[in-house]
């Protein structure tokens, strides 16, 4: 136990005070490590008290699972979190992300934080001299990748290999599935109406970063897509940002819905995954979502496991 603590601690220490706003701010190492460490905090093996540290959240748009994930997570490492809302914090009123993030970082360790632009949690990272976490963007969700991936190895027993079709928007969730899934071996698959597609930049970074022979692509036919899924993924067909594109994005997207029909041309133990939260009869339905096939319990879960791993590196707690 000890040796495998110090042999992870080495991977990992690298890690530690760095920014984690995209997928591609790990390397497929630290990733791997990372998901031993998660594992251990997750059958309780390892215990990890940070003592006292706080992590800012700030939160310009709803959320469940980020959320309480990361302050479950830094209850258990023995810190806190304390909550920056933009409508209660000066930030509401103009004050510049510059000024703010030189305040914050005298008072916290790290900054979680959702928001639009990944250019503004750039400008965060820029100003800040304490880590900071994308809890997602318009561009990315780099923790939920994490967990994801947590996921699917804890049902496969491996990543290497693993084809995974994504099914719907090419959006935040899907870039940093195929970011991160590049790094990883899954053989990661896009499938979403012409015209939304994933950002190509996005595309060919993940097909820079591939690892151990994996295939990132992007197609437009759903049956084809599943054709040798062992993992079939979907997330909202708008996303936070998106809402009065909703009602025209449900009919271009109606045949990426993910139900018994798409499922039954996968491989029959396809697991299901979706980040939460469903709109249930829109990419999924009931019936697929509460099937046997459907994970996405889990995969909420494992959400605190790796990012309690993400926030102990972080912090220095190894
Ligand atoms: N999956 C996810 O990020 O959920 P929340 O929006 O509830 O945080
Ligand atoms: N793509 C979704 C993910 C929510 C967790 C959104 O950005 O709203």
């Amino acid at each position: 136990m000890a040796s495998r603590s110090l042999g992870l601690a080495s991977k990992l220490t690298s890690f530690s005070k760095n920014n984690f706003i995209s997928s591609s701010d790990l390397n497929s190492d630290q990733i791997f490590s990372l998901f031993e460490l998660a594992k251990q905090l997750k059958i309780g093996d390892r215990r990890i008290d940070l003592g006292n540290r706080v992590l800012g959240l700030i939160f310009k748009k709803a959320s469940t699972r980020t959320r309480v994930s990361f302050q479950v997570a830094m209850a258990r490492l023995g810190g806190q979190t304390v909550d920056l809302n933009p409508q209660i914090t000066q930030l509401g009123r103009g004050e510049p992300i510059k000024d703010t993030a030189r305040v914050l970082s005298r008072y916290c360790d790290a900054l979680a934080i959702r928001t639009f632009s990944q250019k503004e949690l750039e400008e965060y990272a820029y100003w800040s001299t304490i880590p900071v976490i994308n809890a997602l963007t318009d561009l990315e969700h780099p923790c939920q990748a994490l967990a994801d991936y947590l996921t699917i190895q804890e049902k496969f027993g491996t990543l290497k290999g693993i084809n995974l079709s994504y099914i719907g928007d090419g959006n935040n969730v899907a870039h940093s599935l195929m970011i991160c899934g590049a790094m990883l071996g899954v053989n990661v698959k896009v499938c979403s109406p012409t015209g939304f597609e994933p950002d190509s930049q996005i595309v060919n970074k993940a097909k820079s970063l591939s690892e151990f022979g994996s295939k990132i692509s992007i197609c437009n036919d759903p049956s084809k897509a599943v054709k040798e899924a062992q993992v079939i993924y979907t997330d909202v067909w708008a996303s936070m940002g998106q809402e009065e594109e909703h009602l025209n994005r449900k009919e271009i997207f109606e045949k990426y819905k993910v139900d018994q029909k798409l499922i039954r041309i996968a491989n029959e133990d396809v697991v299901i995954l979706h980040c939460l939260p469903a709109h249930r009869g829109e990419e999924i339905t009931e019936e697929a979502l509460e099937s046997q096939n459907s994970h996405v319990f889990d995969q909420a879960e494992n959400r605190l496991h790796v990012q309690q791993a993400l926030l102990a590196v972080q912090l220095g707690g190894l």
